[in-house]
């Protein structure tokens, strides 16, 4: 049987790989094509959390590729009265030919893995977020050039969204800083996996210099909805806050980045998050052409990408 080819981690992805999906993807947006690629092909979406990006860029690159998509949820779905996930996954790999899944669970995503005879996509989870840092590496790279040998700034939580950055600095060749308080820096493991392979990745508490002289600056929300730690957590990110006088230490042509959505005056001010140095809409936009690569992989593999 050939090998399930599986989007889970950049860390678990040839970097050829995705240096050729990130080239296509900056292709077809360029250029159009590979409209009926995925004809007669089913993408099934699973989401356990919410979602307005991953949700609606899938579902338009899956059509847009000649395909088909649905969508399940707890709510409407056996998932949500105790189904397990694996017996989901065996079901499913019975209709469609591929899924993403986003879960807050890194675990659940394992889960459906092992248990599917399809690929699986990782939609986010509470590990990593490897499609978004595809779309924004490609973002990078279409409005500042090659992000290999550039510095990349993350100030505030260093969470799921940072640890798919720390994968791709190794992967793409970049250097990527990290401003957080103690209690938000990434897990050993992540840091561990970028040294033994060379990652030029360093964590600190002074956002001024983890930004000095960066070509990007990202961040990502401080709290989520219902946080009962709300207060807590600003009080600790609130030093980490993007705002213009720190953007103003970074490469005078460095841009600013967030994943969406974005809570103004929270993680960056509005002066920031609206400013000329903010690329976040691009950034979104580029959702749609990374998962197009990455659906055209999973189902075509190498070919599907030339
Ligand atoms: N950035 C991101 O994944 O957005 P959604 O949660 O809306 O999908």
């Amino acid at each position: 049987m050939t090998e399930l080819r599986h989007f889970l981690d950049l860390d678990q992805a040839a970097p050829e790989t995705l240096r050729a999906m990130l080239d296509s993807g900056a292709r077809m947006k360029r250029s159009g094509g590979k409209e009926s690629a995925l004809a007669g092909k089913t993408l099934a979406m699973v989401f356990e959390k919410p979602s307005t990006r991953t949700r609606v860029s899938f579902e338009v690159a899956m059509q847009s590729l000649g395909g088909k998509v649905v969508i399940l949820e707890p709510e409407g779905s056996q998932l949500g009265r105790g189904e397990t996930v694996a017996d989901t996954a065996r079901i499913l790999s019975q209709y469609v030919d591929v899924i993403m899944y986003r879960t807050s669970s890194s675990e659940n995503l394992t889960e459906m893995v092992e248990a599917a005879s399809i690929p699986v996509i990782n939609g986010l989870t509470d590990a990593s977020h490897p499609c978004q840092i595809m779309a924004d590496v490609m973002t990078f790279e279409e409005v500042v050039g090659p992000i290999a040998g550039r510095v990349v700034a993350w100030c505030g939580d260093a969470n799921n969204v940072a640890n798919s950055w720390i994968h791709a600095a190794v992967r793409f060749g970049f250097e990527f800083r990290i401003a957080s308080p103690e209690g938000f820096r990434p897990p050993a493991g992540v840091l561990d996996w970028a040294r033994a392979n060379n990652g030029r990745v360093s964590v600190g508490a002074d956002p001024v210099a983890a930004v000095t002289g960066a070509d990007c600056v990202v961040t990502d929300t401080w709290v989520s909805m219902g946080d009962a730690q709300a207060e807590k957590r600003r009080a600790a990110l609130t030093p980490f806050r993007v705002d213009a006088d720190l953007m103003a230490k970074a490469n005078p042509k460095a841009i600013f980045m967030h994943c969406l959505p974005v809570y103004r005056e929270d993680e960056a001010t509005a002066e920031v998050v609206d400013g000329p140095q903010s690329v976040i809409w691009t950034e979104a936009g580029n959702r749609l052409h990374a998962q197009k690569s990455i659906l055209l992989w999973c189902l075509l593999g190498d070919a599907g990408l030339a």
